[in-house]
């Protein structure tokens, strides 16, 4: 087990504390001894233990279970989705509602593992730059491990559920002048220079291999069969890397048969990784000044961008763009057609959906996984923005029924 350089190949001790490769200066991710990891999938025990990001323990890189830092996260539902499944023409819709996670987002798959790697490595202070649901889920594991935390908000910018649990975890919130990508470049540099820092954001190759587990329990869940395609939001491009690296090690194991085809969505004002899809460019142009109602996955300057590009290249998927017009009315059909409530970033996977399957590039035949990444009630502004607003009416029995309409049928009923 080692860390490995994307570009070079360049080799790295596993308990090596560094983000980029120093002869390349690209990302590096966890690589595993084949024989090692085939061995932990041949044992039985993790197939009876419940679903959890800790049921795969021996696929991860942490060998001190003493150590581990858990809420419980993972093993949230994959609900089928038989109403808008109709609605769209599709026989067999999934949606994997990761808002079930102790703080909310899938941001905990990789902050049980980044959080305990973090104990191992014996440092005592943890910082992430976030558009919210990455500091949320940091603030909790570092408060449940007593470690120091540190997280930096774009400002005015995070939808205030998010910054309520980042303050009462505890940790120290700065909001920065400036948007996400700023605020990233910012922790990279104060964790470069005071080694005593340690970062957690995506670009920390063992967030993803806690992420990777959304690609094992998709597998599991589906009782030992890839979905024909997994439709992700895109924002840092971390959570399609890591569903990627899950399902291809789950497919090198033997453990499923086929993989599938990644698919990533994106909010039109923030899509430098859609774009290079869509123009077959390998690489991105950033977007300056990123929009998009979606806040979390307001970024334009993915860091994991080319980790999402071998994903979606590798595996025959897909990206396409969403406008904010569409993202709230897919969370709008999605809470009122299948009872689930997510956060408008989460919604673009649904947005997405709905745009492939009418321009034909999704068969209606597929079996379609598409991912939710966080609750609803992160941002519950946006929600009651656009919902109908209450009606207010008297405390008397006959306002209530003039209000729901229940006179008429009373009336139609007795005649
Ligand atoms: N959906 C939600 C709800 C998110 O919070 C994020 C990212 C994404 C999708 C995109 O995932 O970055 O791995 O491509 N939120 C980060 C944060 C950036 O700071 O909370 P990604």
């Amino acid at each position: 087990m080692h860390q490995e350089c994307i570009n070079c190949g360049s080799k790295y001790a596993i308990d090596e504390i560094g983000y980029f490769c120093r002869k390349c200066g690209d990302l590096l991710e966890v690589k595993y001894d084949h024989g090692e990891l085939e061995r932990a999938a041949k044992k039985s025990e993790w197939r009876s233990a419940p679903l959890s990001v800790w049921r795969y323990r021996d696929f991860m890189p942490i060998r001190d279970a003493s150590k581990i830092v858990s809420l419980n996260e993972g093993g949230t539902g994959i609900h089928r989705c038989q109403r808008l499944g109709e609605k769209l023409g599709l026989k067999q819709l999934y949606v994997k509602n990761e808002g079930e996670n102790p703080t909310g987002s899938f941001k905990d798959r990789g902050m049980t593992v980044g959080v305990t790697k973090a104990v191992e490595l014996g440092v005592k202070a943890v910082i992430c730059a976030s558009t919210g649901n990455t500091s949320a889920s940091l603030a909790a594991y570092a408060a449940k491990a007593g470690l120091q935390c540190a997280v930096l908000i774009p400002s005015g910018k995070i939808a205030y559920g998010k910054l309520a649990q980042a303050m009462i975890y505890g940790a120290k919130v700065l909001q920065v002048r400036g948007n996400f990508d700023q605020a990233l470049d910012i922790v990279l540099e104060l964790s470069e220079k005071h080694g005593s820092v340690y970062l957690l954001n995506s670009i920390n190759p063992f967030r993803i291999e806690g992420q990777k587990s959304l690609g094992y329990e998709i597998c599991d869940q589906l009782s030992g069969e890839a979905p024909d395609r997994i439709v992700v939001p895109v924002g840092n491009a971390g959570n399609i890397s890591a569903i990627w690296k899950g399902c291809r090690e789950f497919h090198d194991l033997g453990l499923v048969k086929e993989v599938p085809m990644m698919t990533g969505i994106q909010a039109a004002g923030s899509a430098p990784i859609a774009h290079a899809i869509k123009t077959g460019s390998n690489t991105i142009v950033p977007v300056g000044k990123p929009e998009t109602i979606a806040t979390a996955i307001r970024i334009g300057a993915p860091v994991s961008w080319k980790k999402a590009l071998t994903a979606i290249r590798e595996s025959h998927g897909t990206a396409e763009t969403v406008t904010d017009e569409e993202i709230l009315s897919a969370q709008k059909l999605l809470a009122r057609v299948e009872g689930l409530f997510v956060e408008p970033a989460s919604a673009s996977s649904i947005a997405g959906l709905i745009k492939l399957v009418d321009n034909g590039t999704i068969d209606k035949s597929e079996r379609v996984v598409c991912v939710t990444t966080g609750h609803g009630l992160k941002d519950p502004d946006t929600a009651v923005k656009v919902s109908e607003k209450p009606l207010e009416v008297d405390a008397e029995i006959a306002a209530i029924e003039e209000a729901l309409g229940l006179k008429k049928q009373v009336a139609v009923l007795a005649r």
